[in-house]
């Protein structure tokens, strides 16, 4: 903050001013880094999920600011149809991110789920055994992950603050706002994100339960066409890794050196279904031709020359898939890593976090669908569910 607000200064017109408006606002800057590393250390404190400072301690901070908590429930997607199955990682950390941004915009501490779900679908690694006799409790222990074992909760707090849902300084603040009442914690449902930060009847209390969508919680932030409202980037999350997460893809990119990359997706989203007439109709008509070897040589040609190393992240099964395309380029994948990743990789959702660290690494990198103006993509076919079943195309002109 201290820089944008210095920079801004320099744009200014020049004028006499300028030389004193200049000193103090190198003064304004300074006392910002101050202040900010205050509230930072302050911060890593809070997110500390053992956190070794006692409770009371830790309500009020040294800046002097105490501060107020925003809970969406110990569950992403929850309540409503999410809450024995769930999505995969992206879907999940959409509306992970859906509740972080209400939390930065009211400047609350969020209330993070201490466990995230593991989607069976997605997860091949098959390490989840699921008791057959077991309660729902314990088979959504079975088939979640710790959410610091995907996430640095530091790095995440120096943007937004985060508490786990499993933390003592969580148990303190809820038995607090019982003892609180009313001025404690506001159950809240349907409630605007504005209201929630102007209305003095929420502004106020320590805690805010909000009820969430049943659909998912991302729902909370479909409405927002808004592009100024949207406050984290899509690689917010992905970026946020855990440390030894982080930690082996450093390893591995700096072994791949200069490389490019694609993320070619497969599985699931290719699913066709029969119409009635029998014929098989797909969402994403030329995705499946489009992720084939052949007709990812034709696309990349323009955009990876060959030669060039092409790490290769992706969900499709069949060994030697992507064979073909060894005939222009060097291939890896994650696969040839194995002594790097093994040793900490539990399941396919922190694979898939290594992986995305590793494909953000690479010099030109084409995504599955284009998703931003600037992305290079596989597919023409749009990411977003169109509804609109179509017959599949496996020929150039379709
Ligand atoms: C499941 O648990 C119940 C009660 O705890 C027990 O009676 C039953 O035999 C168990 N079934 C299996 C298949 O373990
Ligand atoms: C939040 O609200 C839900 C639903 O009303 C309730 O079950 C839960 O106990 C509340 N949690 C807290 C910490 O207030
Ligand atoms: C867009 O969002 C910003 C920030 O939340 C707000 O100040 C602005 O009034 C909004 N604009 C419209 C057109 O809703
Ligand atoms: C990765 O492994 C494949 C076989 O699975 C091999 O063909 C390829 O050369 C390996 N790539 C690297 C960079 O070691």
């Amino acid at each position: 903050m201290a820089i944008v607000r210095f920079q801004r200064s320099k744009e200014r017109p020049r004028s006499l001013i300028i030389p004193l408006f200049a000193v103090s606002a190198a003064a304004l800057a300074l006392l910002w880094i101050f202040y900010s590393s205050a509230i930072r250390a302050s911060l890593f404190s809070y997110a500390s999920p053992m956190g070794a400072a006692t409770d009371s301690q830790k309500v009020m901070d040294p800046a002097g600011l105490d501060w107020k908590y925003l809970y969406w429930g110990n569950r992403i997607d929850c309540p409503g149809k999410h809450c024995d199955s769930c999505a995969g990682l992206g879907h999940q950390e959409s509306s992970l991110r859906c509740a972080l941004e209400e939390a930065l915009f009211l400047q609350r501490v969020f209330v993070m789920p201490s466990r995230m779900c593991i989607s069976a679908t997605h997860n091949t690694k098959g390490i989840l055994h699921q008791p057959s006799n077991s309660s729902s409790d314990e088979m959504w222990a079975a088939s979640s992950c710790a959410m610091d074992s995907l996430y640095d909760l530091d790095l995440i707090s120096s943007k937004v603050p985060v508490i786990l849902d499993n933390s003592k300084i969580w148990f303190h603040i809820v038995s607090t706002s019982m003892k609180l009442g009313g001025k404690g914690v506001a159950p809240v449902q349907g409630v605007s994100r504005v209201d929630l930060k102007e209305n003095s009847q929420y502004s106020n209390i320590l805690l805010i339960n909000r009820t969430a969508s049943p659909l998912a919680w991302f729902m909370e932030c479909k409405d927002r066409t808004n592009r100024s409202s949207v406050m984290l980037p899509h690689t917010f999350l992905p970026m946020m890794a855990a440390k030894k997460l982080r930690e082996a893809a450093d390893k591995i990119t700096k072994i791949l050196g200069d490389y490019d990359a694609i993320h070619v997706r497969r599985g699931d989203i290719l699913k066709t279904r029969k119409d009635r007439f029998g014929v098989e109709r797909s969402l994403h008509p030329h995705l499946d031709r489009d992720t084939r070897p052949e007709f990812i040589q034709q696309r990349i040609a323009k955009w990876i020359p060959p030669g060039r190393i092409l790490f290769i992240a992706s969900n499709e099964r069949k060994p030697g898939f992507f064979s073909p395309l060894s005939v222009r380029y060097k291939l890896a994948y994650s696969s040839n890593f194995s002594d790097i990743l093994d040793p900490v990789i539990e399941n396919n959702y922190q694979l898939f976090m290594v992986e995305r660290l590793i494909l953000a690494g690479a010099r030109t990198f084409v995504k599955t669908y284009k998703e931003d103006k600037h992305d290079l993509s596989l597919t023409d076919d749009p990411k977003k569910n169109t509804k609109n079943w179509q017959i599949p195309v496996f020929t150039m002109d379709g």
